[in-house]
């Protein structure tokens, strides 16, 4: 068996909140039942033979059989200061051979409107950042275990950690190969853009991580094509959204259509425990929109609750993938688990962040057309909003304002000139800032859960985790 993520929060941080008593939930919302493991290894050791220089390997079959030496691994300082300035250049060139890759897939379809529809949300310019893709190259190249590393013995199932929403069992997953093949790092080759179509298996293990972020942007994108519909957007990245462009009924068809060709890349991957684990995405992305409209009474003022809706909403993809990644690059059983606590905790300190952005005046949501508060007016409660609520309930001076703000929240603010109302009080009780907080607690767990993981297999692997580190720095500290 492979570690099966449970996404239940309980609280394992006993810092306390700077408002009030509060203790805040970060949690493992993992645990890795036991699974058959390979004898360790007697050593621990790196390999430096395998380098990012073009010189390494010429071709993905080279790279695919490259045999690791023992050696310590070096990082190199200018690649380290690199990927810490930023966290999305050392894998960009691939990024950019996956967004054509996507753009040219999703328009050679049968159906024009579908491909229109595609086309428009995938074109050169309009595709964000890239954060889900980044993610999974950044992991495969950080988890790749160094060459005699000896597999760590498995992590002991916690019970108490499996979420009621949990519904895959751990022992559908299949045991793994004691010895996986050497993941190398990417040559030059591989940020040409592979033109294979999405049933083709892809030939080596880096071929098959950049499917992996392509199926992360696809699942994601199909997301946003209904959520803009659930929402009745105007705009998607400062432009016309699909369903203002061309209907809803276009707008679900092609986030469907996404899914599917999501599906054929996964099953081309071959490997069951990531078919699974990319599979419950699709479920919690669900399950965490039909939490977020339907949330009641007690649910709307917990934030224990709120993170589990994060944890469904944006974490899973992040985290899922990110374990995905670390298995597709032959990491142990505990590896792969730190990794999805790594993609947990960064999922969980974007949303967050998110949340504090959309009741910042200064924000750029506003530029993109969102008024303040946006959340409020939709009726959606977020990290701000409870921040300021128990915060200000907390302290006597302005308990009665934290009241009248609870009453907003369990009402969804749907009265009449709630939102605005909300938008003050979680000013003046300094929501924003709480919630950026907690998001810098969510990217400070990012980051341990990083400095777990053992040594990196080559010097490529050791930058992969600056940017990595840099990645959730980053995330927490964007205005937009
Ligand atoms: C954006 O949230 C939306 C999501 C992160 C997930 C939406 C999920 C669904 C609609 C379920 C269907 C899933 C699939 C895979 C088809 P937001 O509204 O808070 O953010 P926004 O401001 O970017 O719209
Ligand atoms: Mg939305």
């Amino acid at each position: 068996m492979i570690c099966s993520i449970k996404g239940k929060y309980r609280s394992i941080d006993d810092r306390q909140h700077p408002c009030s008593n509060l203790v805040l939930f970060l949690s493992p919302p993992f645990s890795c039942p036991s699974r058959k493991q390979s004898a360790p290894r007697p050593e621990e050791r790196v390999d430096s033979s395998v380098s990012s220089s073009p010189s390494a390997s010429a071709s993905e079959s080279a790279s695919a059989s490259a045999t690791p030496t023992a050696a310590a691994v070096a990082l190199d300082p200018a690649a380290a200061a690199a990927a810490a300035a930023d966290p999305f250049s050392l894998v960009a060139p691939e990024v950019e051979a996956l967004s054509q890759r996507l753009r040219e897939c999703v328009v050679a379809t049968a159906v024009p409107v579908l491909s229109t529809a595609a086309e428009y949300f995938f074109r050169a310019g309009a595709s964000g950042k890239r954060l889900r893709p980044t993610l999974v190259l950044l992991m495969a190249g950080a988890t790749a275990p160094a060459a005699g590393h000896a597999a760590a013995p498995p992590v002991v199932p916690d019970p108490a950690s499996a979420p009621s929403y949990d519904t895959a069992a751990a022992d559908d997953f299949p045991a793994r190969p004691a010895n996986p093949p050497f993941f190398p790092a990417p040559t030059p080759d591989d940020a040409l853009v592979d033109s294979r179509p999405p049933s083709s298996p892809p030939p080596t293990p880096r071929r098959a991580a950049q499917r992996l972020a392509e199926i992360a942007e696809l699942i994601h994108v199909a997301s946003l094509l209904h959520d803009d519909v659930i929402d009745d957007a105007a705009l998607r990245r400062g432009l016309a959204a699909v369903n203002a462009l061309l209907g809803n009924k276009v707008s679900v068809l092609a986030g469907d259509f996404l899914l599917a060709r999501a599906s054929v890349s996964l099953a081309s991957i071959r490997d069951h425990g990531v078919t699974l684990l990319m599979s419950r995405v699709i479920e919690d992305l669900v399950a965490g929109e039909v939490a977020q409209m339907s949330a009641r009474g007690d649910e709307l003022v917990s934030l224990e609750a709120y993170e589990r809706r994060c944890f469904l909403k944006t974490a899973s993809l992040m985290s899922r993938s990110a374990q995905a990644a670390a298995l597709l690059s032959g990491a142990d059983e505990r590896a792969a688990g730190l990794a999805a606590r790594y993609g947990e905790s960064l999922g969980l300190a974007f949303q967050v962040t998110d949340d504090a952005l959309d009741y910042e005046p200064s924000s750029s949501a506003l530029s993109l057309g969102k008024p303040a508060a946006a959340d409020a007016g939709a009726g959606v409660v977020t990290a701000p909003a409870l921040l300021a609520m128990q915060g200000m309930a907390a302290a006597p001076s302005s308990s009665s304002r934290g009241s009248e703000l609870e009453k907003l929240v369990r009402r969804r603010f749907k009265g009449p000139g709630d939102p605005a109302r909300a938008a003050e009080l979680v000013r003046e009780g300094g929501g924003c800032e709480l919630a950026r907080g907690l998001a810098a607690r969510h990217a400070d767990a990012a980051v341990r859960a990083l400095r777990g993981l053992p040594p990196p297999a080559h010097a490529h692997g050791a930058a992969c985790r600056v940017a990595l580190e840099s990645l959730a720095r980053a995330v927490v500290q964007r205005k937009k």
